[in-house]
């Protein structure tokens, strides 16, 4: 069994370990600066799951007013296929409802083809859209 809760400051370590296992972790993104932006925006929306006392999988939810959005979503490669992102997205969407947020979204690099049949089949469908990014901050 695991538990699904908000981040807190001593999972960092753990939280960027996880993500280097995962491969979501950037030269250009410093996760530890990621993670203290998000912190700051005290939405309560950054989810991890633990079992055992230990760190098994994270979710970075957000919320700008028009849309709610999915960010580092992370699980342990030994227990995946577990249901456990299952769990972190629903308990992610719940808490989007409660705010009001009308629709969910998530971005996924074109060769991440394992992430779309996992989005596909939580109800999640692929939007006809082309995705522009401009850094405003280097890390
Ligand atoms: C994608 C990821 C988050 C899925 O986590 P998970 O806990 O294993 O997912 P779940 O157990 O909730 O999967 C539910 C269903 O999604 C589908 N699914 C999940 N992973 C899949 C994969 N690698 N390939 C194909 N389908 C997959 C399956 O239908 C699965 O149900 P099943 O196990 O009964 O067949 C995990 O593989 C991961 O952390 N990957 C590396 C990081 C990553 O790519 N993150 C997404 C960035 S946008």
């Amino acid at each position: 069994m695991f538990i699904i809760r908000q981040f807190a400051e001593t999972d960092l370590d753990d939280i960027i370990s996880l993500w280097e296992i995962c491969d979501l972790t950037r030269p250009w993104n410093s996760p530890e600066i990621d993670i203290f932006r998000k912190v700051a925006q005290k939405d309560d929306l950054f989810l991890v799951a633990v079992k055992d006392n230990e760190l098994i999988a994270t979710l970075m939810g957000g919320y700008d007013g028009h849309r709610g959005w999915l960010n580092y979503l992370a699980v342990d490669p030994h227990v995946q296929r577990n249901g456990i992102a299952t769990a972190l997205i629903q308990q992610l969407e719940k808490r989007l409802i409660a705010l009001g947020c009308p629709k969910l979204q998530l971005l996924v690099r074109k060769d991440n083809i394992d992430i779309q049949s996992f989005a596909e089949q939580l109800g999640y469908e692929e939007d006809e859209v082309v995705c522009f990014g401009k850094r405003l901050i280097s890390d």
